[in-house]
């Protein structure tokens, strides 16, 4: 393991490259990243590095919108088969389906969805800022795509803005289900619940905290309480045992796994690194309509 570290090290300074890892990589990807985070601190890193090469330790939509945003660098997956099962929930025709069914009504789509989809969305959002950007429209009525499950804990925390969404959802935290939450609870009565807005309403509803990957591991290292149950990813568990071992993490259950965000490996991101393959092109018509709702988001976001 330490010869391949040191051979990423090397490449990285030699090639001006740098290497985004999301938090649900496995966590000895964090060895060799250079910033570990959710999709919108990733986002933002990838609009402004000066790197000539973005190595990107996620799935493939986030390599994409690193290439969006910065078009004039090379963007490399290291795993090319790494996919989001729920940005693969809407193509293009079943988004014009969708907005054909409600015309004249802004449309927001979640991060996770293809270059296309956003290129013929209004507005993007992640899990962190979602509530924020949703807000900013001033809207009473919003579609949204693909997750319908962040899309209605948008309208429930707004209140006052009618959320049409479409049928997505993520089949890693939909595992997760509200007797999962009430064993644990009863196991570890002292335990805080925290949850990812993925999760289905039925779980966010009796969670303590409900917040994007940053967001809960923010909670976690500033609550005074001593013990969290966990219901999102494993990689995040992970991440808190590591940086704080004096607190108790538990997982809502085993297994909250996205087989997808573990296809990555040190010796694939070696790999890419050396031969400079799995580069990701987006189409530039594409590309230069999908940057305006990636823009408008990273706006609202500062
Ligand atoms: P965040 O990184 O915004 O928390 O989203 C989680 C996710 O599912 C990434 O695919
Ligand atoms: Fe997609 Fe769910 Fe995996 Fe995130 S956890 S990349 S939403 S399938």
């Amino acid at each position: 393991m330490y010869d391949i570290v040191e051979n990423i090290n090397r490449l990285k300074r030699e090639k001006k490259a740098v290497i985004l890892a999301h938090c649900y990589q496995p966590v000895e990807i964090d060895l060799v990243a250079d910033y570990v985070g959710d999709s919108l601190y990733l986002s933002q890193v990838a609009s402004k590095t000066d790197a000539e090469i973005i190595v990107f330790a996620g799935v493939y939509f986030m390599a994409q919108t690193a290439k969006i945003l910065s078009p004039n660098k090379k963007v490399l997956l290291p795993q090319i088969e790494a996919g989001c099962r729920m940005a693969d929930m809407i193509n293009y025709r079943q988004l014009m389906e969708f907005k054909a069914k409600n015309p004249d009504t802004p449309i927001v789509c979640y991060v996770n969805s293809t270059a296309e989809v956003k290129s013929e969305c209004d507005l993007c959002v992640t899990s962190s800022n979602a509530v924020q950007v949703v807000k900013s429209i001033g809207a009473k009525k919003i579609l949204f795509v693909p997750d319908t499950y962040l899309g209605k804990w948008v309208e429930k925390q707004l209140g006052n803005v009618e959320i049409i969404t479409y049928p997505g959802f993520c089949p890693t935290h939909l595992q997760i289900r509200p007797d999962d939450i009430n064993q644990a609870k009863a196991q570890y009565p002292d335990a805080l619940v925290l949850a990812h807005p993925e999760c289905h309403m039925s779980v966010s509803e009796i969670a303590d905290y409900v917040g994007s990957t940053t967001g809960i591991m923010k909670f976690a290292k500033e609550s005074k309480n001593k013990s969290f149950i966990i219901a999102t990813e494993q990689g995040v568990i992970d991440r808190l045992k590591r940086d704080y071992p004096e607190k108790e993490f538990i997982p809502v259950k085993n297994d909250i796994i996205c087989p997808n965000m573990k296809m990555t490996s040190l010796e694939d991101i070696l790999n890419v690194l050396e031969n400079e393959t799995n580069e990701i092109f987006v189409d530039e018509e594409i590309a230069k309509k999908a940057v305006k709702c990636i823009n408008a988001m990273l706006e609202v976001s500062v």
